[in-house]
């Protein structure tokens, strides 16, 4: 069996079945073998900031790491430093300062899914790796994201283009004292105008301005937003990523992988992995307990991996197997699966 190499590879999954550790992985085992790899988490846990030994500092910084005289650069997502690199890179330093852009792109902020794609997209364009590895935050919650990016498109394509055709026809002035509220007020619907009515009593005035001129700022470099989300037509295709959903023999819980698969049906073609992770058929098949509970145990262990197993192979077109680790050491885990993800070939 063997996998074929491609510029994205994508690890989701729901909690804590092993998705970081397996990215890292497999990350490694590609830069063993000669590939530039970038590792980007964006799992604001950050796990990885401590499998990999990263300092504080590092956090939104590509980093070099090297594990095991593997070397690799390794990228803990930061909106606000995404926000920064794109307001040196499109010479827009408003974005990194507007203020309302500063709560947006918080790690909990509600833009942290499109800055990953407009991150991933900009380390893409840089040409110094042959695969990206991203490693996804738990649940379905990033995938909806990606179902729901032709929304988020439409917005930029119409609504934005709408507002600031009009804003631009009133003033080339961008950034002054400009764009009062009246302006505001005849150009959008009654619902956003009754927002900003309220916010206007309940901030101060300078709020609106900075809320104007954020949506501005946007707009202004939306040609990277739109730049990041068209990232999707990658993500969605056989020739350039890998998907793989993660899923856990301790969580047991196959349904809870379907369910996953489901929620993306547009974005993970039909050439993705299942991947079963602390599987334990191994070790189990080395036991040979004498104790009759011992004896019960054991098959009831086997029966449910079997079974398990059964409805992942009949639900995905390819699963694979990975041990569970004996150690509780997280950096030994990382070992083992590097040597697992050998052992299927880089390609
Ligand atoms: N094959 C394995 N054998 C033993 N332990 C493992 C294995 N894979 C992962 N682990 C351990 O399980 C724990 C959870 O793993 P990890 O953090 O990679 O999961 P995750 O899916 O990224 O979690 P989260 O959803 O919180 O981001 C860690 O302690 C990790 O070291
Ligand atoms: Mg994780």
């Amino acid at each position: 069996m063997s996998i074929i190499t491609k510029s994205f590879e994508v690890f989701c999954g729901t909690g804590g079945v092993g998705k970081t550790t397996l990215a890292t992985s497999r990350a490694l085992a590609q830069a063993s073998n000669g590939l530039r790899v970038l590792l980007i988490t964006i799992d604001p846990a950050r796990r990885l900031k401590d499998l990999l030994g990263l300092q504080g500092d590092a956090i939104g910084v590509v980093t070099e790491v090297e594990v095991n005289n593997i070397k690799l650069d390794a990228l803990l997502m930061s909106p606000e430093k995404t926000i920064q690199r794109m307001a040196k890179k499109n010479n827009t330093p408003d974005l990194a300062t507007n203020r309302i852009i500063k709560i947006l792109s918080r790690p909990y902020g509600g833009m942290n899914e499109i800055l990953s794609l407009v991150e991933v997209q900009m380390q893409f364009d840089s040409g110094k790796y042959d695969v990206i590895v991203l490693d996804t935050p738990p649940g379905a919650h990033f995938l909806d994201f990606l179902e729901g990016l032709g929304k988020i498109k439409s917005f930029f394509d119409q609504s934005f283009i709408e507002l600031f055709n009009y804003f631009g026809s009133k003033t080339a002035n961008a950034g002054k004292k400009v764009f009062g509220f009246g302006i505001i007020n005849r150009v959008i619907s009654s619902g956003v105008k009754k927002l900003l009515g309220y916010l206007q009593n309940v901030t101060d005035a300078n709020f609106i301005e900075d809320f104007i001129r954020a949506v501005q700022v946007i707009y202004q470099s939306k040609d990277a937003f739109l730049k990041g989300l068209s990232l999707q037509d990658r993500l969605k295709s056989k020739s350039e990523c890998n998907w793989f959903l993660v899923t856990s023999v301790e969580q047991g819980k196959a349904q809870e992988a379907i369910e996953m698969k489901a929620h993306a049906t547009h974005f993970i073609h039909q050439d993705h992995f299942l991947v079963l992770n602390k599987c334990l058929e191994q070790e189990m098949s080395e036991w040979n307990p004498e104790q009759k509970n011992l004896k019960a145990l054991k098959a009831s262990l086997d029966g449910r991996e079997k079974e398990l197993k059964k409805i992942l192979k009949s639900s995905f077109p390819v699963v694979l197997e990975f041990p569970e680790v004996m150690s509780l050491d997280p950096v030994e885990h990382v070992n083992n699966l590097t040597n697992k993800w050998k052992s299927y070939a880089v390609l």
